[in-house]
């Protein structure tokens, strides 16, 4: 997916300060971007993600018959194919992006004709039987090869069912929900953790009927979706990293204007709340269902205190765990991350590569097979990171650095595009050095 392999030195800063308005949300870009394709009629988007990641949903979708029209500086037009697709003779190159082939399969299993999904080096590790299983059970013929990618949708008429997710993944749930959509009867997915619900409050925006409870969403189908207008929240699994980068800072002050503050997604704000920051929230408002608000953090004058995240909290904080252990050493008393597996089946490792980077910065850190603990009040040194072309191990360890004597180096720097291009070009905007 990426052109070249980049390394970026960063050096230690002495404070963060600024005013920041973030690209578009990477989880509702997706959502906005499948759903419009699918949908009758023309929507529009203003500050659409700018990642690697939704670029590949949008393409995967213009193969499929959609027409999109980039309009630069993150506004989109996306004419849908009304609920039926084209098949593709080409396979659809879901590039790193988890979410896109996770989403797609459930929305073309109900679909006429045959589909093939690839994805690079990292996503054709990542495990697709999570998906293949309750499709399956609703009739789809679905193939993987070994448990991966390359996967092959013959469509097929599809029937409603009643599942309960093994772990927790907004991804399965919101590919059972795209399945549904077309299917005739309720189908019903139930999670022990409530994940993300972007997919449910989208396809509400979208016109569709769902229904939901605190431990279970449902659609009835076959629903038909129409256009939408809006604006993609800022990301705040984006703005993690400079939440927690300002958080390290006494002094430092950082505003986040129209960040999305989903409460499925919002958790990081809490978590740096138990450490000792200061977090404002300013101007609320609802924009098609999301939350959206201006964030405000000051780090405390005597640092960070300490904490645990375990339970549903790792599951709710699972794409900022990588930043906040990148964070942990300078915090006083530590972090402890625990009930976290799925951090080894993300876009590498993560429990692994966070573990063997912090090392290299020098640090203490104990590894455990679904977490790990991060002993606080420790210093670390500038060293060379390697990324393993993880997005968020690339931007987590340009937030250590910051604190880090000496500089450090960021291999395959690249990879932090996948969802968030702008990230070096900010981070050079805010810290003070
Ligand atoms: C996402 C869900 C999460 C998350 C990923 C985006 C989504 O994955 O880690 O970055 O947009 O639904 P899982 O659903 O596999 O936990």
């Amino acid at each position: 997916m990426h052109s070249a392999v980049e390394e970026r030195i960063i050096r230690p800063a002495r404070n963060i300060l600024g005013s920041l308005r973030l690209p578009g949300d990477k989880s509702i870009s997706h959502r906005y971007g499948m759903l419009a394709a699918f949908a009758e009629g023309t929507s529009r988007f203003t500050n659409f993600s700018t990642g690697e990641d939704c670029a590949s949903t949008l393409a995967c979708m213009e193969a499929l018959g959609a027409k999109v029209n980039r309009l630069g500086g993150g506004a989109i037009e996306v004419t849908g194919v009304a609920g039926d697709v084209t098949p593709s003779s080409d396979p659809l190159d879901c590039g790193n992006s988890g979410s896109t082939m996770r989403m797609i399969s459930g929305l073309l299993a109900p679909q006429e004709g045959t589909f093939t999904l690839i994805g690079d080096a990292s996503l054709s590790r990542r495990p697709m039987e999570r998906i293949r299983k309750p499709l399956a059970e609703m009739g789809a013929k679905l193939t993987l090869t070994e448990g991966h990618a390359p996967l092959t949708i013959e469509g097929a008429a599809l029937k409603a069912i009643d599942y309960t997710t093994p772990v927790p993944s907004a991804q399965v749930k919101s590919s059972i929900l795209l399945a549904g959509l077309q299917t005739t009867g309720t189908t019903t997915v139930r999670e022990a953790i409530r994940t993300r619900d972007h997919s449910e409050l989208a396809l509400r925006a979208f016109g569709a009927e769902v229904k939901r409870s605190a431990d279970w969403v449902s659609i009835t189908g076959a629903q038909k979706l129409h256009a939408i207008e809006g604006a993609v929240p800022g990301d705040i699994s984006s703005a993690a990293f400079f939440l927690c980068a300002a958080a390290l800072f006494p002094g430092s002050s950082l505003v986040l204007e129209s960040l999305g503050l989903n409460p499925t997604r919002a958790t990081l704000l809490d978590v740096l709340t138990a450490l000792g920051a200061h977090i404002a929230v300013l101007n609320l408002e609802e924009k098609n269902a999301e939350l959206v608000g201006t964030v405000q953090v000051t780090a405390p004058p005597d640092g960070l205190r300490s904490t645990t995240i375990s339970g549903g909290l790792a599951a709710q904080l699972i794409d900022e765990l990588p930043v906040l252990a990148a964070i942990a050493p300078y915090t006083s008393g530590g972090i402890r991350i625990r009930d976290a597996k799925e951090l080894r089946v993300k876009e590498s490792d993560r429990i692994a590569l966070v573990a063997r980077n912090l090392r290299a910065m020098g640090a203490e850190v104990e590894e455990f097979e679904d977490g790990l603990d991060v002993p606080g009040g420790q210093t670390l040194h500038g060293a060379t990171i390697d990324s393993g072309g993880d997005h968020r191990i690339a931007m987590a360890f340009s937030v250590a650095a910051l604190r880090a004597e000496g500089q450090t180096l960021i291999q395959g720097a690249e990879s932090a595009a996948v969802s968030f291009p702008e990230f070096f070009d900010l981070l050079d905007l805010v810290a003070e050095r």
